[in-house]
């Protein structure tokens, strides 16, 4: 059953915006006249009655990202936590942006308005309403990843401050972070809580992208930049292959942080298959000794780490921003 929507307008008075619900000060952008009487949805998923009007705006993602959303949305990812703001006309969706969270850390994402209804502010509100929701579920470390004509032109608006570059065409990639005032950069700092290692779900997408930030992945030709540029999709193909069983995917969490991933390969035909571990070269040695016992529980007699063999390239860590 669907959950109801929130209306949440209403908390600009919990972010100390003082801007009638449209998050945008008239003074500030002369279509703020158009778009005030538009308020954004808060929808708390599942949603399935719902999920034919997201489509409809979101279905130009690639197969990742749409399998995704809709499982987020209308089945509900177990051990998640998301939401998704929309601004509707009717049965009609206009402008979307979504977080999904797990503990304290979330991914922005899927900020889109529709190409006849773009420059009226519906992207600020959309996100808006996301960073009310997720500041008021406790969230810390809010990642994104967009391009650099983004990053200044918008999310740089929100506080957010890049902390990974990647050239690519027409803009470099770029992720972001926008912590709260009382936590640090680096979500993955020491902690006193024992590590565990056990199988990924779907819900640890925002802390396996985390990791990524932060620490390198597992190919030590990539500089960190670039790895963390693509985590979102490396994170989500390597859920969605674990899922189908072609590969098995473990990772090493401490305090609802992931410390390290490891991937082995279950579709290969014979004794021998073939295992990555991220961050490349880790000292995690339970990891390592997880993904090859779960390959031999699988009756593969050799695990190789063919990452190990490759010559370490230069994997040079971006300052601190801020
Ligand atoms: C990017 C996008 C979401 C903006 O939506 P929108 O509803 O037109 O944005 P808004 O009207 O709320 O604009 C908010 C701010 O972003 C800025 N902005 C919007 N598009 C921009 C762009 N392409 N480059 C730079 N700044 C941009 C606006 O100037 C505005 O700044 P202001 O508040 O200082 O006036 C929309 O163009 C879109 O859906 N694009 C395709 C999908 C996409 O690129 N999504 C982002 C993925 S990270």
């Amino acid at each position: 059953m669907d959950q109801p929507a929130r209306n949440w307008a209403g908390h600009s008075r919990l972010t100390g915006y003082d801007d009638g619900g449209c998050g945008v000060s008239p003074r500030a952008n002369p279509h703020s006249l158009v778009h005030c009487g538009m308020k954004p949805l808060v929808i708390i998923p599942p949603s399935p009655a719902r999920w034919h009007s997201l489509l409809a705006l979101v279905g130009h993602k690639g197969p990742l990202w749409l399998e995704d959303i809709e499982k987020r949305f209308v089945q509900g990812v177990p051990g998640s936590q998301d939401a998704f703001a929309v601004i509707a006309n009717g049965g009609q969706f206009l402008a979307h942006a979504c977080i999904n969270k797990k503990a304290k850390i979330g991914i922005l994402g899927n900020v889109h308005t529709r190409s006849d209804h773009r420059g009226r502010g519906y992207a600020r509100l959309v996100i808006k309403a996301m960073l009310a929701w997720f500041d008021m579920v406790g969230g810390k470390w809010l990642y994104l990843g967009t391009t650099a004509d983004l990053a200044d032109g918008l999310f740089g608006k929100f506080g957010f401050k890049v902390i990974r570059r990647s050239p690519r065409e027409p803009h470099d990639g770029i992720t972001m972070l926008r912590t709260v005032a009382d936590v640090g950069y680096d979500p993955l700092g020491r902690s006193d809580a024992a590590a565990t290692t056990r199988p990924i779900s779907r819900a640890d997408w925002p802390l396996i992208v985390a990791l990524l930030q932060h620490r390198a992945g597992p190919d030590p030709r990539l500089a960190l930049d670039e790895s963390a540029v693509s985590a979102e999709l490396t994170a989500l193909e390597l859920i969605s292959q674990h899922e189908q069983g072609t590969c098995h995917v473990m990772g090493t969490f401490c305090a609802d942080r992931a410390l390290g991933v490891g991937s082995v390969a279950a579709d290969r035909i014979g004794q021998r298959t073939y295992a990555i571990l991220m961050p490349h070269g880790t000292e995690l040695p339970e990891l390592r000794e997880a993904i090859t016992a779960h390959a031999r529980s699988q009756g593969y007699t050799q695990v190789d780490f063919p990452m190990e063999t490759l010559a370490d390239g230069e994997c040079p860590a971006s300052p601190t921003p801020g």
